[in-house]
């Protein structure tokens, strides 16, 4: 056989563009040789870990040796118990990444087709083209979703339709409204998700809970993660509920061990810390109100938000802006990875010291 008919990689997966991260406090450190380097690209959670978090982290540490327990069970006992979901609709993730993932390869194959707003969290996009899938990316509103043009953008190849709510990088929502409005007429075929890693931040009465679609058996899969409030990024541990029939096919294609010892424990944990949710609302609260009222002084603009972040659009090039921040220790995130234009960037709801030396800078760079 000739070797030029030999394909030995996917042809989607060589033209993927890799996830670009936030970039590391510590890399920014060793490039300029400074050692208060700040970061407010990745949207995490200032105040740190619950304390019992901690406590359950270090309990579990020597028992590394041994293999985590498979199916997470006393953590999906916990979620079951605190969201009131059947345990057996429960499954937990790697991060919710990992679920992304799993409901891509369960669903996508060659010629299906997988819908989501523009812009809207770049992973699916990423997920869908791994699975092999076809992308179907539906231009927002004013940088929110357009459920009604998502779900023209449904035909019979449509396998499944993402929802990120509150979404990254824009920090909209979809109301409990367009989200019914959706429900009554997306057809049984699709498979929406919800991917809710803000959820617990967004105090608007609009704003809708995934789970109650899924209590009125909608085909809907609700994802969320410990690495927003619960301030677990760094352990990498996310959940999902989904109908029993697609939780036990979650089961099946999911690695084994998926989530750490450590990080069953320390989710478990957290889950107990009402008060730490709770601080860690408000923080953002009033980090967002400080970003609100002194962005705009300095000629940038705010998408609403209901996260824990703003996307500013600057008055010039935000990449630019952001590599003079970098030189002053400020790590920020432009956003052209995510699609958007060289204006947008994305600045976390950190700690007050941090949001003022973010201006300083911004006062310098601009
Ligand atoms: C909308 C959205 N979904 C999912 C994730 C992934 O979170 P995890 O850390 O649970 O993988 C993020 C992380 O930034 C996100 O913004």
């Amino acid at each position: 056989m000739s070797t030029r008919t030999v394909k030995p990689v996917r042809s989607e997966i060589r033209s993927l563009e890799p996830y670009v991260p936030g970039k590391p406090v510590e890399e920014l450190e060793r490039e300029l040789h400074i050692s208060n380097a700040i970061k407010l690209a990745s949207n995490e959670n200032p105040l740190g870990p619950s304390p019992l978090a901690v406590r359950a982290m270090s309990e579990a540490a020597p028992g590394v040796n041994r293999y985590p327990d498979g199916s997470s069970y006393y953590l999906r006992e916990a979620l079951s118990r605190f969201w009131k979901v059947p345990f057996e609709q429960t499954a937990a993730g790697a991060g919710s990444n990992d679920l992304i993932d799993i409901l891509c390869r369960i669903h996508l194959g060659p010629g299906d087709e997988a819908v989501m707003s523009h812009p809207a969290f770049i992973m699916f996009a990423i997920a869908v083209r791994v699975a092999g899938g076809t992308l179907v990316r539906v231009p927002g509103r004013d940088l929110f979703h357009d459920p009604p043009a998502m779900l023209a953008a449904i035909n019979d190849r449509t396998r499944l339709v993402y929802f990120s709510n509150p979404d990254n990088p824009t920090g909209t929502r979809v109301t409990r409204r367009e989200l019914d409005e959706y429900f009554a007429r997306v057809p049984d075929h699709v498979l929406t998700i919800l991917d809710e890693a803000y959820f617990e931040y967004v105090t608007d009465p609009e704003y809708p809970d995934g789970l109650e679609y899924l209590r009125l058996g909608k085909r809907v899969a609700v994802l969320r993660t410990f690495s927003k409030i619960y301030a677990l990024a760094g352990l990498r541990v996310g959940y999902g509920f989904f109908s029993p029939e697609l939780a036990s096919l979650v089961h099946r294609v999911r690695l084994p061990f998926n989530v750490t010892s450590v990080g069953q424990a320390a989710a478990k944990a957290s889950l107990e810390d009402l008060d730490q949710v709770a601080r860690s609302r408000s923080l953002n609260e009033e980090a967002l109100g400080f970003l609100r009222t002194e962005l705009p002084k300095l000629g940038l603009t705010l998408t609403p938000t209901w996260a824990n972040f703003v996307l500013a659009r600057f008055p010039g090039s935000a990449v630019e802006a952001a590599q003079k921040l970098e030189r002053l220790g400020v790590i920020i995130r432009p956003l052209t990875s995510f699609g958007l234009p060289a204006e947008y960037a994305r600045i976390s709801a950190e700690t007050k010291p941090e949001l003022t030396r973010l201006l300083d800078g911004l006062r310098r760079v601009l």
